[in-house]
């Protein structure tokens, strides 16, 4: 058995309404559910020998807190601010204090889609992004942060 408190530890954030995927608009975001998802991210981490821990909230400030929280308590974050993306500087704000590797996922390429979508507030504060995998991004995701960890 792994001894988990000697692991590494990621935080993937999902943002609003991504407690839908499944039944949300899925030619768009696919037919998996979080809770798939969120299992899949587990498994990936076991297999990466990394401690995965996800979260997801609708509320802008419940993001915020869990990023304040992730201060110092995690080694990478990969998060998809789903709609916060295209407007939220406080979770852009949250996010910079965090001397840590950031990933941003969507699982559409939001380039593809209408211009209100083309604008993404931590683009230049992440480490890196992937768009347009659907849910297989967030693996793509996890894998490419454990290697800059
Ligand atoms: C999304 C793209 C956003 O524009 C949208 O608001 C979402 C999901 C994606 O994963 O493709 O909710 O972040």
């Amino acid at each position: 058995m792994p001894d988990k408190s000697r692991q590494k530890k990621v935080l993937v954030i999902h943002g609003p309404n991504l407690n839908m995927l499944g039944k949300r608009e899925p030619d768009i975001y696919g037919h998996q559910s979080l809770a798939e998802i969120d299992a899949r991210l587990k498994e990936k981490g076991e297999e990466l020998g990394i401690d995965v821990e996800t979260y997801q909230s609708n509320h802008e400030g419940a993001l915020v807190d869990k990023i304040q929280q992730a201060f110092g308590a995690v080694h990478g974050i990969v998060i998809n601010p789903a709609a916060y993306t295209h407007t939220s500087v406080a979770i852009r704000d949250a996010l910079v204090m965090l001397d840590i590797p950031l990933v941003e996922i969507h699982l559409s390429n939001i380039y593809r889609r209408d211009p209100l979508r083309h604008t993404s507030m931590i683009a230049d504060v992440v480490a890196a992004r992937i768009a347009g995998f659907g849910s297989h991004g967030y693996t793509l995701a996890l894998e490419g942060l454990v290697g800059m960890l």
